[in-house]
């Protein structure tokens, strides 16, 4: 997605080992536009697939799932993060562990808003290793939901998240993919 490129170009900083700061546009400030297009790529792509739900993770992942819901007239469920749950009762969770933080949390999504009759679509803002994108496809898997897809804002071609999924057959549309951040320079594949 060219837009989307050329703002990872314009504002994006390569900080230490391999990750890249875009605040300016999708984990800080966010760019309406910029996300109301990225909702019109995810629902071009989806838009036959049948999908009843978008589910993603809070915080990054709400702005460009919510700009897909919109267009594909669907709701959207956010799996929520926390260290440790106690009242499980109505609550499908799994634990996620992410490289990038060295944190473990557990995502939770209540009952009532993931079914067996749901086709899903997953979006998130990041795949790097895809921890985040097998804990909420562990998820759908606990409420006995159909998936879909899963649709990213920026992949990490040079991690392993997007080929483990895909290898496992899971259809994956990243917008962007960068291929390297080597020298500090933002490389597309
Ligand atoms: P994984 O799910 O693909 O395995 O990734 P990982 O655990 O490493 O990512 C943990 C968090 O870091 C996620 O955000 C993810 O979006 C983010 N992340 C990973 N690599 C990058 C990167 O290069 N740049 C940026 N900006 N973020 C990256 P999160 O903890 O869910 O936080 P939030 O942003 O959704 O609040
Ligand atoms: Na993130
Ligand atoms: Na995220």
């Amino acid at each position: 997605m060219k837009a989307l490129q050329d703002k990872i170009v314009n504002e994006g900083k390569v900080i230490s080992e391999g990750v890249l700061k875009v605040d300016s546009f999708l984990n800080h400030q966010i760019d309406p536009q910029l996300m109301k297009k990225i909702g019109q790529e995810f629902a071009e792509l989806y838009k036959n697939e049948g999908i009843t739900k978008i589910l993603t993770i809070e915080s990054s992942g709400i702005a460009p799932a919510v700009m897909a819901g919109l267009l594909l007239e669907v709701p959207v469920v956010f799996a929520r993060k926390s260290k440790s749950v106690t009242l499980i009762d109505n609550l499908y969770t799994t634990e996620v562990y992410s490289f990038t933080k060295k944190v473990t949390s557990t995502l939770t999504v209540s009952k009532d808003y993931l079914t067996e009759d749901d086709v899903v679509l997953v979006i998130d803002d990041f795949l790097a290793n895809g921890e985040a994108a097998k804990g909420l496809i562990h998820l759908i898997e606990q409420a006995g939901a159909t998936i879909s897809g899963i649709g990213i804002v920026i992949e990490k071609g040079f991690q392993q998240g997007g080929q483990v999924l895909r290898d496992k057959g899971y259809r994956v549309d990243s917008l962007a993919i960068v291929s390297s951040l080597e020298n500090k320079e933002i490389q597309f594949s």
